[in-house]
């Protein structure tokens, strides 16, 4: 499997550095259950920090080294008794294999849309079974997919570079980087290919450098989970389309899963 996050972890961590919407979510969920939890996809931390710090017991497993790296550098900053808690690994959501069970397995920030194939889907959600306690729990989010955004990003001329909006500040140079962005939709393998360029950009407003990130995902639709969740051992606690847990109410919201499992 490539690696999307290798060419910038940092880049990762600059670009997501103010999103927090799902945070409380989640470490809502891993408190509820009292831990241990397992963070699929934990990347470099984002939310696995903020579940740590609220005192629960946490494994983290990713297939990047260097978001990985990010992670146990920020997790090596947590004072003793939390950084006791915390296990990072490397790890495949799809073919992991831990000598432990846990009461919550999560996967925030739509990780489980880089599974590009149905059996690739279908292994992971049966994996996590296995490493779920009787009754343990999944919580997982991903976007809905517009019908609308993908009939404009199919062609190509939908896929054409345009700027988002969005700029950041680069830390290390106090450069400001500005985002485009090129989205490119093949309907019928449900896959995004999606390019980010970063224009940076000095104080003297001279472009010194280009980065680059790319990924490819799969995209769900919301009955296609349902389906894939009772065909892999879960049964449906909840569909938010919030993370204040709003019931999803209307297409284009985020799909936010809590799933339990059935039998052993
Ligand atoms: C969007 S990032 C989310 C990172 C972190 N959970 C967060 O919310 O910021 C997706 C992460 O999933 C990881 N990933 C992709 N495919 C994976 C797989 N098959 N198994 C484990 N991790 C995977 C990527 O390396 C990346 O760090």
């Amino acid at each position: 499997m490539r690696d999307n996050y290798a060419l910038d972890a940092e880049l990762y961590d600059i670009v997501y550095a103010d999103y927090q919407d799902d945070l409380e979510f989640y470490v809502q969920e891993a408190t509820a259950v009292g831990g241990p939890c397992l963070e699929l996809g934990c990347g470099s931390g984002r939310v696995l920090l903020p579940v740590a710090r609220a005192g629960v017991k946490v494994t983290g497993l990713d297939v990047s080294k260097p978001m990985l790296a990010r992670a146990r550098r920020k997790v090596a900053a947590l004072p003793d008794d939390l950084r006791a808690n915390v296990t990072l690994g490397e790890g495949d959501m799809r073919s992991f294999k831990l000598d432990e069970q846990f009461a919550l397995v999560y996967i925030p920030f739509r990780a489980f849309l880089h599974l590009m194939q149905v059996p690739d889907q279908i292994t992971t959600l049966g994996n996590i079974h296995r490493h779920l306690r009787p009754g343990g729990r999944l919580a997982l989010n991903f976007f809905d997919p517009s019908l609308e955004y993908i009939v404009a990003h199919s062609g190509p001329i939908g896929g054409a570079l345009h700027t988002t909006g969005e700029t950041f500040v680069d830390p290390r140079t106090e450069h400001l980087l500005v985002e485009w962005a090129t989205i490119h939709y093949t309907e019928h393998l449900q896959r995004i290919d999606q390019y980010f360029v970063y224009d940076e950009v000095d104080q003297r407003g001279r472009v010194v450098g280009r980065l680059y990130r790319n990924l490819q995902l799969r995209y769900i639709f919301r009955w296609e989970f349902e389906h894939l969740l009772a065909r892999c051992g879960f049964e449906l606690v909840a569909l938010y389309g919030t993370f204040d847990r709003q019931p999803f109410m209307q297409a284009g919201q985020e799909l936010i899963w809590l799933a339990q499992k059935r039998g052993n």
